[in-house]
């Protein structure tokens, strides 16, 4: 259920050397949704911390899960001074992408021009950018990938069920995407672990009925929402806090540091009460931990790659600085990466 990656005999490592993201323009405020379903901004801020979140504009071009995915891309690539002809391999994380065939992974191979690259998607729901850097770093250190395009994007939007007051009100649109160079071995700034898991027994606790080949969305499937998101909220809290709390410590633990070490948590934002709990279980203040949810909702894969991308643009993160990414998702789904900055 659990593998770990480290301390292998590659003469390579993986490096960050870009960042960028990217949302929607409509903002979807907590008041805005008590207009839809019985809830008030009141309820929303205090159970979640959400205050608003982006939503697409449904057949806008530019608001496609691959658009989003490819604004996000174009700045980790200015920032890392790399061009789309230099990329070798898409790994795209989503659970909503453009068409389910081709890929989303596809399509921004297409938007981008990346001629040079294959491209894949890969669904670990909202672990999936975890997981997701995690394959690109296992490519990069097998000396097969220079330089790789991780994105998380998601247009959770297109399968909320907006009838269901205790979903409607948690999730957002957006996309992050990062450059990941090959490096030497023991260079000071590179992706120092990552562990990954999950647990399909416990698919019931969040899940989407129809739409997959087990079922179709038949008119009575639709008018039953059953291609929309299925989510028993109570379970996932409790399991969240406990595997994001495990999973912190399992990459603190193999890396051989002490928590006061890391410098940022950069944990999913699934609802701040989450976020807190776990803060508080690993005796981390919340000074040093990255938090968007109040403004973007959970935004699935892209919690992480956008919350990080803010911090690296406003100068937070400082070169050198240990960063602890902490997701987990449907599946359910679970992973770390430590990253030395
Ligand atoms: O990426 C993973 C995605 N999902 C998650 O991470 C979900 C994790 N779970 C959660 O975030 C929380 O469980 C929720 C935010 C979904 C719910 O918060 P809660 O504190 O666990 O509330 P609850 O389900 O225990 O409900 C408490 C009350 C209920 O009313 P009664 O039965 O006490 O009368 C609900 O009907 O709050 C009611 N309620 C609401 N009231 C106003 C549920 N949703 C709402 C709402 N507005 N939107």
């Amino acid at each position: 259920m659990n593998t770990v990656t480290q301390n292998s005999h590659s003469p390579y490592s993986s490096r960050i050397t870009g960042t960028g993201s990217a949302f929607p323009q409509n903002r979807l405020t907590n008041h805005d949704l008590a207009k839809r379903v019985d809830t008030s901004d009141e309820w929303i801020a205090d159970r979640t911390g959400i205050r608003e979140r982006r939503i697409v504009r449904p057949g806008d071009p530019s608001e496609q899960n691959s658009s989003l995915g490819y604004a996000a891309a174009l700045k980790a690539l200015e920032m890392a001074g790399k061009t789309p002809d230099q990329i070798d391999q898409i790994i795209y994380a989503t659970v909503t992408p453009d068409t389910l065939i081709p890929s989303a992974a596809c399509w921004l191979q297409h938007k981008l021009g990346a001629r040079r690259a294959w491209a894949m998607d890969l669904n670990a729901a909202c672990s999936g950018f975890v997981y997701a850097l995690a394959t690109a770093d296992q490519f990069i250190r097998s000396g097969q990938v220079r330089t790789s395009l991780v994105v998380g994007a998601d247009v959770l939007s297109s399968v909320t069920n907006w009838s269901d007051r205790s979903s409607c009100i948690l999730f957002g649109d957006g996309a992050g995407a990062f450059i990941v160079e090959q490096t030497h071995a023991q260079s000071p700034h590179r992706i120092l672990s990552s562990h990954l898991g999950s647990d399909g027994d416990l698919w019931e606790v969040f899940h989407i009925p129809a739409g997959g080949s087990n079922l179709e969305v038949t008119p009575e499937a639709y008018s039953k929402n059953l291609h929309k998101m299925n989510m028993k909220g109570k379970e996932i809290f409790k399991s969240a806090v406990r595997t994001l709390s495990d999973y912190a410590v399992m990459a603190i633990e193999a890396n051989g540091l002490k928590p006061e070490e890391i410098d940022w948590l950069i944990p999913h934002q699934a609802n701040l009460r989450i976020i807190e709990a776990v803060a508080k279980r690993l005796n981390f203040p919340m000074s040093k931990v990255l938090v968007n949810i109040d403004r973007f909702g959970n935004t699935s894969s892209a919690t992480v790659p956008t919350a990080m991308d803010e911090a690296v643009r406003d100068g937070r993160i400082q070169k050198g600085q240990t960063l602890l990414l902490d997701v987990f998702g449907a599946g359910l789904t679970y992973g770390s990466i430590l990253v030395r900055w």
